[in-house]
C-alpha cells in the first residue's frame, strides 16, 4: 500500500487538499494528514465544513468522521503541534508528500528549512530523505520573494504545481476546476485517476486519432 503525507496550509482553496485526500483514499493509499491551525479556520470560512473542534482530540474525531468511507484505517490525522507524530521523523518511510494549498508562509518555511510546526517539519524531512515533495502554492500575484522560494525548491527537485486553471477540458463548474488541480497533483505523484478529461484522450481511445494528420 502506498503511503502519502498531505499538508493543508492556510491559503485560500483548502477544498483542493480535501479533495486530494478523498482521491488518495479512493486510490487505496494510506494518508497522513496535517492541517495547520490557520487552514482549519479557512476551511470553516470557505467551505462551511465543521471539522474544527474545541480540542485536538475533537478535531481529530471530526476529520476522521468527514473522510469515513470505509477507509478510516488508512487515514491518520495530526495537529500541527504534534511533533511526536511518525511523519516528523525520516525513519518513517512514505511515498511522498503534498502540500495543497501551500501558503506563502509555509512555502518560505519549507524553502528555508524552518520547521516550526509538523507540516513544515514533515516537508523538511521529505526533502532531507530525498523523497517526492509536491507543493501547490496559492497566491496572486507572486512577489519576487515567493518566486525565489519556488525556484529554490524546484532546483532541488520539488514539484511546484500551483492551482492554475486550464480551459481545454471545458470545465462546467468550480468542482471540475478543482478536480483538474487535484488531477495534476495526482499526475505528479504517478497516481492513476480519471477525475478530469485529458487532451484528446477520448478521440484516441475511440480510435479516431492514429497519427499527426488526424489531429489537424
Ligand atoms: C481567508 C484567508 C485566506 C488566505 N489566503 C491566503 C493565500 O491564498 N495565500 C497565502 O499565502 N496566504 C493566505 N492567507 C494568509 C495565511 O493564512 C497566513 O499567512 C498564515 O500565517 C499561514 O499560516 P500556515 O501556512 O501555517 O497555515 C489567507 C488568510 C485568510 C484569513
Amino acid at each position: 500500500m502506498k503511503r502519502f503525507i498531505v499538508g493543508i496550509s492556510g491559503a485560500s482553496g483548502p477544498v483542493i487538499g480535501i479533495r486530494l485526500v478523498e482521491e488518495l483514499l479512493k486510490a487505496g493509499a494510506g494518508v497522513h494528514l496535517v492541517i495547520s491551525s490557520q487552514a482549519l479556520e479557512i476551511i470553516q470560512y470557505e467551505t462551511g465544513l465543521a471539522i474544527k473542534g474545541d480540542s485536538q482530540a475533537e478535531t481529530q474525531r471530526l476529520v476522521r468522521e468527514h473522510f469515513s468511507t470505509g477507509s478510516e484505517k488508512r487515514l491518520f490525522y495530526y495537529d500541527e503541534k504534534c511533533m511526536e507524530a511518525p511523519i516528523a521523523s525520516g525513519s518513517f518511510r512514505t511515498d511522498g508528500m503534498f502540500v495543497a494549498p501551500c501558503s506563502m508562509k509555509t512555502l518560505s518555511a519549507i524553502a528555508n528549512g524552518y520547521a516550526s510546526n509538523l507540516l513544515e517539519r514533515a516537508a523538511d524531512v521529505t526533502i532531507k530523505e530525498g523523497g517526492k515533495l509536491i507543493l501547490s502554492p496559492r497566491e496572486t500575484p507572486f512577489s519576487p520573494i515567493h518566486l525565489e522560494n519556488m525556484l529554490k525548491l524546484a532546483r532541488i527537485g520539488v514539484t511546484i504545481a500551483p492551482p492554475v486553471a486550464a480551459f481545454y477540458h471545458k470545465p462546467e463548474d468550480l468542482q471540475e476546476m478543482v478536480d483538474f488541480f487535484v488531477g495534476k497533483l495526482l499526475d505528479s505523484a504517478d497516481i492513476r485517476h480519471s477525475i478530469f478529461r485529458r487532451w484528446k484522450e477520448q478521440a484516441y481511445d475511440q480510435g479516431h486519432i492514429k497519427g499527426h494528420r488526424d489531429l489537424l
